[in-house]
């Protein structure tokens, strides 16, 4: 059975349900087990209770306490400012990405020459309910290539013009979370909401509390979604994630 499904929550997000620990070989993941639809949901929080910044949040015990769980499908979300033409409050569900991080650990094979193929790296099944629900419930929704930063500094209006010669939607949490999934064979998509315009892309300076400000104001709206495209997930699984180790050892 594949229909369990764990979201990993951004800032601002939050869900209902049963407040459980899970152990995992790197370290404790506080999560809330949940259902929606007679499904298991787990909820994580990718911050935590302390809220630790993007370069310093434990992405392999969060990736392994959703498997150790039962999830086979991980719907995660993410703040983004646009690099591109987005308004602010809409949606992107990214259908590829470009890393600039520096200093996270983004493997679980760190002795085994491993090598997952990522030629689709958002799993297609999950993407298709996340763009439906987000159409359905607001309209403005669209794809493109999620760029990662290394944070926890906002980029300067220099960078920004070299990362949208790159992708079209800028975060500092998207990877490696995005791998790491694909190596334990789960399925993952992200739903992003837009929250700012990047640096240099308008007049005014920003800040976080901007960023804060429209993810609570988009908040019920996005776990909405998450929601019922939760409960539309086929049951069982017909894309590859599920094999991707099966061709990706030397
Ligand atoms: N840059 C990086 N991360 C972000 C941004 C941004 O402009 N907005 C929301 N998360």
């Amino acid at each position: 059975m594949d229909s369990k499904v764990a979201v990993i929550g951004g800032t601002g997000v939050e869900m209902v349900g049963e407040a459980i620990g899970i152990d995992t070989p790197f370290g404790w993941v506080e999560a809330k087990d949940g259902e929606v639809a007679g499904d298991g949901l787990l909820f994580i929080p990718r911050h935590g209770e302390v809220h630790l910044p993007p370069h310093r949040v434990n992405y392999r015990a969060l990736l392994w306490a959703a498997k150790a769980w039962g999830a086979r499908r991980v719907i995660s979300t993410n703040t983004v400012g646009s690099m591109s033409w987005h308004p602010v409050g809409s949606y992107v569900i990214p259908d590829d990405f470009v890393d600039f991080t520096k200093s996270r650990a983004s493997t679980f094979f760190e002795e085994e020459a491993v090598h997952v193929d990522l030629t689709a790296p958002y799993c297609p099944e999950v993407r298709r309910v996340l763009v439906d629900g987000a159409k359905a419930a607001s309209g403005l929704v669209s794809g493109g290539v999620y760029v990662c930063t290394e944070g926890p500094h906002l980029e300067s209006p220099a960078q920004i013009r070299m990362l949208r010669r790159f992708g079209d939607v800028v975060g500092m949490t998207g990877y490696p979370e995005v791998v790491l999934a694909r190596e334990l064979e789960l399925c993952y998509a992200s739903i992003c909401i837009v929250t700012n315009p990047a640096a240099g892309m308008r007049k005014d300076s920003m800040s976080a509390a901007e960023i804060t400000a429209e993810m609570e104001r988009s908040s019920g709206l996005l776990m909405e979604i998450i929601a019922a495209a939760a409960s539309k997930i086929p049951e069982e699984r017909g894309c590859s994630c599920g094999r991707a180790l099966a061709e990706a050892r030397l």
